[in-house]
């Protein structure tokens, strides 16, 4: 819970009233997602319920300024790939601004939709284009994730070693039966890389 100081315009007939605070709450984590169908989003809304809307604040970019971004250290950011290798629309019309984003002193974890068969040559490109614009804005990145039990040729969103994404991957299109098991597993490996504590609820969604 964080006191925000209230901006009071016009004419000011009781001065002693200017210092009024009102109770906002903003979550430890900001959770921003773009989403053309709905996966993304539906992704977003599982995540918030494993962790606690108490702790989760979820958002979707194509609503947002950069200064929502400022109200968090902790971020979870999700976005599909589309059309061949590309960013979500939403992520798109975002991306200047994610460009000037100082993300210097924020961990963020990221996670992705894609279609691995379907788009085999592409696989979570978008996740991968993302991770590479806030590493050079100064994120710390969290919540890496193994390929084993992937099938695919290649992938933008690969680690340096090659064995992991650079967040989670969620193929709701081919592998939807494994998104549940999949996000409870991933919701306990950032609970612990951010540094929180706090319980996971394990759901069968
Ligand atoms: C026309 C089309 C193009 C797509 N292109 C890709 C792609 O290049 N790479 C990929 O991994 N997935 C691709 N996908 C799969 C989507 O990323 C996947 O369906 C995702 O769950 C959509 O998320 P959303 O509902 O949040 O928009 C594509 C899907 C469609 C229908």
């Amino acid at each position: 819970m964080r006191l925000l100081p209230v901006a009071i315009t016009g004419k000011i007939r009781r001065p002693e009233i200017m210092n009024i605070q009102f109770e906002a709450h903003v979550a430890e984590i900001g959770l921003f997602f773009g989403s053309d169908e709905g996966n993304t989003e539906g992704v977003a809304y599982k995540i918030q319920e494993r962790l606690g809307d108490e702790h989760v604040d979820v958002l979707d970019v194509g609503d947002v300024t950069q200064l929502e971004f400022a109200d968090y250290d902790k971020l979870i950011l999700g976005i599909p790939t589309w059309d061949f290798g590309q960013i979500q629309s939403d992520w798109e019309d975002f991306w200047d601004d994610v460009s000037e984003i100082d993300f210097t002193g924020k961990t963020v974890a990221l996670y992705g939709l894609g279609d691995q068969f379907g788009y085999g040559d592409y696989f979570l490109d978008a996740m991968g284009m993302l991770h590479d614009v806030i590493i050079e804005r100064g994120a710390k990145t969290i919540g890496f994730w193994s390929v084993e039990g992937y099938d695919f040729d290649v992938s933008k969103a690969l680690s340096a070693s090659g064995d992991q994404f650079v967040g989670l991957a969620i193929d709701d299109d081919q592998q939807e039966d494994l998104t549940a098991d999949r996000l409870n597993r991933w919701c306990h490996q950032i609970v612990v890389e951010f540094g929180l504590d706090l319980d996971v609820t394990e759901l069968d969604d």
